[in-house]
Order: C-alpha cells, then sequence, then structure tokens
C-alpha cells in the first residue's frame, strides 16, 4: 500500500455545544483530518451542521477538514462548505443525477472531490470518475447515523476498489476511507480488505481514556495490519 494511514474522527460524536473544543481537542490528540457528517434530513433521517458550524471551529485548528454530504444536491452549496474550510467534499452517487458534473465542480472551487458508497452500492460506480477524485470512502454502515456495527461483509467492495485504484496505477493518489463502526475490533481487518483512512466517532469520544489515547491505538493497529 502506498498511500498513509489515517485517522479522520467523525465529530458526529462529540459534545455539540462545545464543538470548537473538541476540534482543538483532535488536534492535539493527533488526528490527521476532521470528519464533519452533514446531513439533511431527506438523503438521510437525521439534521446535523450547516457550514457557519464549521467556519466558527476552523480557527481551532490547522487539521484539513472533510465535509461527508449526506445530502440531496451536494452542489448547490458546495461553495459554501468550501468557503466554510472544507479542503474536501465527499458526495454520494445515490443522491445525485449528475455526479461527475458535481465532482467538477467542487474541484473548480479548489477543493479535492471524493465518492461515498452506500453499502448497496456497487463499486462500479466510483469506476468512470477515478480521474476525479483523490478518495473514495466505502460505508461500514447506512448513513445517518454513528455507533452503529460495522458491516463486515462490506470487506469483499473494499478489496474490489482496492484492486481497482491499484490495476489503474493510482495507488498512489487515491486513499481508501471506511466510514461506520470502526473501532480496536474492526479496524484490522478493513486494513486487510484495503482501507488506508479510518473515519471513527463513537470509538475515538467514547474512549474511556479520550480521543489521544483512541487515536494512538487505532493508528497503531492498521498500521500493524497494513504490514
Ligand atoms: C454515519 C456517519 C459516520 C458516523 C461514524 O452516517 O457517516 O461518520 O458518525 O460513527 P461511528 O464511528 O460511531 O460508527
Ligand atoms: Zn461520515
Amino acid at each position: 500500500m502506498s498511500r498513509p494511514i489515517q485517522i479522520s474522527p467523525s465529530v458526529l460524536a462529540a459534545d455539540p455545544s462545545r464543538m470548537g473544543d473538541e476540534v482543538a481537542r483532535l488536534d492535539a490528540g493527533g488526528a490527521d483530518i476532521v470528519h464533519w457528517d452533514v446531513m439533511d434530513g431527506v438523503f438521510v433521517p437525521n439534521i446535523t451542521f450547516g457550514p457557519h458550524v464549521v467556519a466558527a471551529c476552523r480557527p481551532r485548528t490547522t487539521l484539513p477538514f472533510e465535509a461527508h454530504l449526506m445530502v440531496t444536491d451536494a452542489g448547490a452549496l458546495a461553495e459554501r462548505w468550501v468557503d466554510a474550510g472544507c479542503s474536501r467534499l465527499i458526495v454520494h452517487p445515490e443522491a445525485e443525477v449528475h455526479l461527475h458534473r458535481t465532482l467538477g465542480h467542487i474541484r473548480s472551487l479548489g477543493a479535492a472531490a471524493a465518492v461515498v458508497l452506500n453499502p448497496a452500492t456497487p463499486s462500479d460506480a466510483v469506476r468512470h470518475v477515478l480521474d476525479l477524485i483523490d478518495l473514495v470512502l466505502i460505508m461500514t454502515v447506512n448513513p445517518g447515523f454513528g455507533g452503529q456495527e460495522y458491516l463486515p461483509s462490506m470487506e469483499p467492495k473494499i478489496a474490489e476498489i482496492r484492486r481497482m485504484i491499484d490495476d489503474a496505477g493510482l495507488a498512489d493518489r487515491i486513499d481508501i476511507e471506511v466510514d461506520g463502526g470502526i473501532g480496536a475490533d474492526t479496524i484490522s481487518a478493513a486494513t486487510k480488505a484495503g482501507a488506508n483512512v479510518f473515519v471513527a466517532g463513537s470509538a475515538v469520544f467514547g474512549h474511556p481514556d479520550g480521543p489521544d489515547t483512541a487515536i494512538r491505538e487505532l493508528r497503531e493497529l492498521a498500521t500493524a495490519a497494513a504490514g
């Protein structure tokens, strides 16, 4: 594997009454990325935060922000998320009529574009847009809520996408991220299947010794599993 292991804690599991402090805590705790789970109450049955919350937290860290857009029209507000300080926007093809156009639009705003696949969405959904993206996110739960159980049945899809990226000669450019139920019990298997970037909400903010210990443990387990 030629891309580095990265830990991207989801602030969905943070204390929403003190988001800025939580983001700063992730920075001090050694996170690589901050993962913002954006939900519109339509594409998924839940609502989280808007770009103003992200913008308010932006001065609290120099870590990159990625927005996982669980929304019906990611293109419509793409500029707002970029202006708020997100350097990567992750889009669901299940919610897009024109995925290729939306990814190109995000890139034209100066951000990186990425695609995220629901559990039932086949790997082929990303095959013809690999030239536009720097990351494929494979959901290992159904999107909408934190704290759900990891779906090991997604591991063959992770492996398929790993092969697709390797065969296209893009292994040094495109990351494979997993999201949902990632923790000490599941991160090794997801790594062995081919993932190198790990979203974790409950496992990071729910760790009895705090996010810094959780992040260190997850990184150690993934690094060991990557060999
Ligand atoms: C689910 C979100 C995930 C979620 C992960 O819709 O995309 O990022 O917050 O939470 P855990 O790690 O608790 O499964
Ligand atoms: Zn997410």
